[in-house]
C-alpha cells in the first residue's frame, strides 16, 4: 500500500548514518531567527509585579495565578552569558535552545482581562494586547464546539514560528517543533493544577480559522494547540471532557515529489483538518484505554515498577512542583554513574500515572492526544538492581519486560549521533508508535499527535528526574531504524523521541 504523507514525511527526514553528512549544512548565523515576536502596538500588561506581591485581594490573586501560571509554563528560568547578547533559556526546554512555540492568550472578556488577543512576551513577563475584539465565538466554532470553551473565560494558544527551529534542522525539524510543544503542554497542564486552572488540550481545529483569527502569516507560523482552561476558583466541579482531544484530517495517499526543503511546510499543510471528522467507528479502536499493554512476550525477565509517588510538597502543596519546574535544566554531561532502580521506578510512576497524584492535587486525568498509540521502551546500562539490556515498559502492568539483554553503552553513543549523552547515560527511554495504525485511525494529524504527546511525556520524565536530583536531557536526532535493529525494537514502532537519564557531572 502507498505511504500516506505523514509515512513519507517520516521516512524522508530519517537520519541515516549513510546520508547524514550530505544533510548536514552549515549553519548561517547570521540568518538566525529571533526567538522573540514583538508587536508595535498594544496594551501591555505587566505580569513581574504579582510574583513578589502579597496582596489579598481577589484581583490580585487573580493575577498571581495567572502570572505563575505563565512563568511555569514558558517563562524565563536563566540567563546563559554568549559573546554576543546573553541568551535566556525557558521553563520548557527547547531542541537546540531554538524556542519555536509561541504563547497567545484569548479572553473572553472580564474586568480584569479585556475581550480579545493577548501574546505572552517570554522576555519581559507581560501580557500585549493587540487585538480587543471579542473572538471567542469563532475560536468555539473553529474548535467543533469543544465542550471546555464554553465554561472557560481564557484560553492559551500555541503556535509555532516554523523558521526558528527549520534554520538549525531542516525538513526533520517539523518532529522537534512538535515535541518542544509537547513538553511546554506538560508544564502548562501541571503549572494549571498549581494555579487553579485546568488546561484541555484541543488537537482538533480548523487550522486556516485559527491562524486567521491570530493574524498569522501562515507561511510562517501556525497554530499547533488550544487550550480552554477552565478557573477551577469559579467552576469547581470541573467539567468531564466528554469530547476527544484529538480528531482525524485527510490520508493524503497522493502529493508531489517535493525536494528536500520544502517536506516540513507541506507536511504542516497535508496534517490540517478542514472539516469536522468523526473517529472511526469501531470500538475497538476507539478506546482510548486497552486494556492490556501492547507487548508481552512469554518467558521474558519480568521486574515490577511499582513504588511510592514522589512528594512535590516542600513547605506548600505542590512548591517543590513549583521549584522543580523552575530550575530545570537539560543536563549537559552525565557521569556514567548508575542510578538506582528505585529513582527508576519513581521516575516512571510520576510519568504515566498521574492517577497516584490526586492526593498531592494535580490532575488524575490529564489532557493527552492519544497515549494508548504510545509505547516505551528503555535500554538499561547502568541501573543498580537491574539487568543491564533493553526493557519493554508496560505502563498497565507496572512492569519493565526485557527484550534483549546486553550493555549498549557504545551502541546507544552511536544511535545518538555521537552524543556522549547516550553512553553516559544509565537508562535511555525510546517512546514510539506504530505510524500506519495511528494514521488508520487519525489520518495524517496523527502526526501532530504523537510527538506533542511524546514530549509531554518527556517532560513529565524531565521533572521527576530533577525532583530526585538526576540529570536528564532530550535527544530527538538520531539514526531512526538502526535504533529499532540494535535494541531489538518491533520495526513497526517508529521511534518518536528519546530521553536520556543519569548522574548529572
Ligand atoms: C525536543 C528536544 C530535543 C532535544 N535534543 C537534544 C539533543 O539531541 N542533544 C542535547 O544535548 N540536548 C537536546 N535537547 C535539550 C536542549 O538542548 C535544551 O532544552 C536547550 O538547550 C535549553 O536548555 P534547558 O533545557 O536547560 O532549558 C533537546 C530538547 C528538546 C525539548
Amino acid at each position: 500500500m502507498v505511504d500516506s504523507f505523514a509515512q513519507h514525511y517520516h521516512q524522508r527526514t530519517k537520519y541515516d548514518p549513510e546520508t547524514i553528512a550530505s544533510k548536514s549544512q552549515g549553519l548561517d548565523w547570521s540568518t538566525q531567527p529571533s526567538p522573540y515576536k514583538e508587536y508595535k502596538i498594544g496594551t501591555i500588561y505587566d505580569l513581574k509585579p504579582y510574583l513578589q506581591s502579597t496582596k489579598q485581594d481577589p484581583d490580585n490573586h487573580w493575577w498571581q495565578r495567572l502570572s505563575l501560571f505563565l512563568l511555569c509554563s514558558y517563562g524565563l528560568t536563566a540567563r546563559v552569558q554568549t559573546m554576543g547578547d546573553p541568551m535566556y533559556l525557558r521553563a520548557a526546554p527547547s531542541a537546540g535552545g531554538l524556542y519555536p512555540a509561541e504563547i497567545y492568550l484569548v479572553s473572553r472578556g472580564n474586568s480584569l482581562l479585556p475581550a480579545g488577543l493577548y501574546n505572552y512576551q517570554v522576555k519581559d513577563h507581560t501580557l500585549i494586547h493587540f487585538w480587543a475584539n471579542d473572538v471567542w465565538q469563532n475560536i468555539q466554532v473553529a474548535c467543533f464546539m469543544h465542550p471546555a470553551l464554553m465554561v472557560a473565560d481564557i484560553a492559551l494558544i500555541t503556535t509555532a514560528v516554523f523558521n526558528r527551529s527549520a534554520w538549525r534542522y531542516q525538513d526533520r525539524a517539523y518532529r522537534r517543533i512538535f515535541l518542544d510543544t509537547g513538553h511546554l503542554l506538560a508544564n502548562i497542564e501541571l503549572a494549571g493544577s498549581m494555579n487553579g486552572f485546568r488546561p484541555y488540550f484541543v488537537g482538533a481545529f480548523v487550522d486556516r480559522s485559527i491562524n486567521d483569527i491570530l493574524y498569522l502569516n501562515a507561511d510562517e507560523e501556525g497554530a499547533v494547540t488550544i487550550i480552554p482552561c477552565v478557573d477551577l476558583d469559579i467552576h469547581s466541579d470541573k467539567i468531564t471532557p466528554s469530547f476527544p482531544s484529538a480528531l482525524p484530517s485527510r490520508t493524503n495517499l497522493e502529493y508531489p515529489d517535493l525536494p528536500d526543503g520544502q517536506l516540513l511546510k507541506y507536511c504542516h499543510e497535508m496534517t490540517e483538518i478542514t472539516t469536522f471528522r468523526q473517529l472511526p467507528a469501531n470500538p475497538a479502536d476507539v478506546d482510548p484505554v486497552p486494556l492490556d499493554d501492547k507487548y508481552n512476550f512469554p518467558f521474558c525477565l519480568k521486574i515490577s515498577t511499582a513504588t511510592d509517588p514522589i512528594d512535590w510538597q516542600d513547605n506548600l502543596p505542590l512548591s517543590g512542583l513549583e521549584d522543580t519546574i523552575l530550575k530545570r535544566r537539560s543536563t549537559r554531561s552525565f557521569t556514567g554513574a548508575e542510578l538506582t532502580i528505585d529513582e527508576l521506578r519513581a521516575i516512571l510512576d510520576f510519568t504515566y500515572h498521574p492517577a497516584h497524584y490526586t492526593n498531592q492535587h494535580l490532575d488524575p486525568h490529564p489532557d493527552y492526544f492519544d497515549l494508548s498509540l504510545i509505547e516505551t521502551f528503555i535500554a538499561v546500562s547502568g541501573v543498580k538492581g537491574l539487568e543491564e539490556g533493553c526493557y519493554y515498559y508496560a505502563p498497565r502492568a507496572q512492569e519493565l519486560r526485557q527484550i534483549r539483554f546486553k550493555n549498549f553503552r557504545q551502541e546507544l553513543h552511536y544511535l545518538c549521533l555521537g552524543q556522549e549523552l547516550g553512553r553516559d547515560a544509565g537508562a535511555v527511554i525510546f517512546h514510539t508508535a506504530d505510524l500506519k495504525k495511528a494514521i488508520l485511525k487519525y489520518g495524517d494529524r496523527v502526526y501532530r499527535y504523537l510527538h506533542l504527546d511524546a514530549g509531554h511525556l518527556g517532560q513529565r520524565l524531565n521533572l521527576a528526574a530533577i525532583r530526585l536530583e538526576l540529570g536528564v536531557s532530550g535527544i530527538a536526532g538520531f539514526f531512526d531504524d538502526r535504533v529499532n535493529e540494535v535494541l531489538g525494537i518491533p520495526d513497526d514502532e517508529a521511534v518518536l523521541y528519546i530521553t536520556t537519564l543519569g548522574r548529572a557531572r
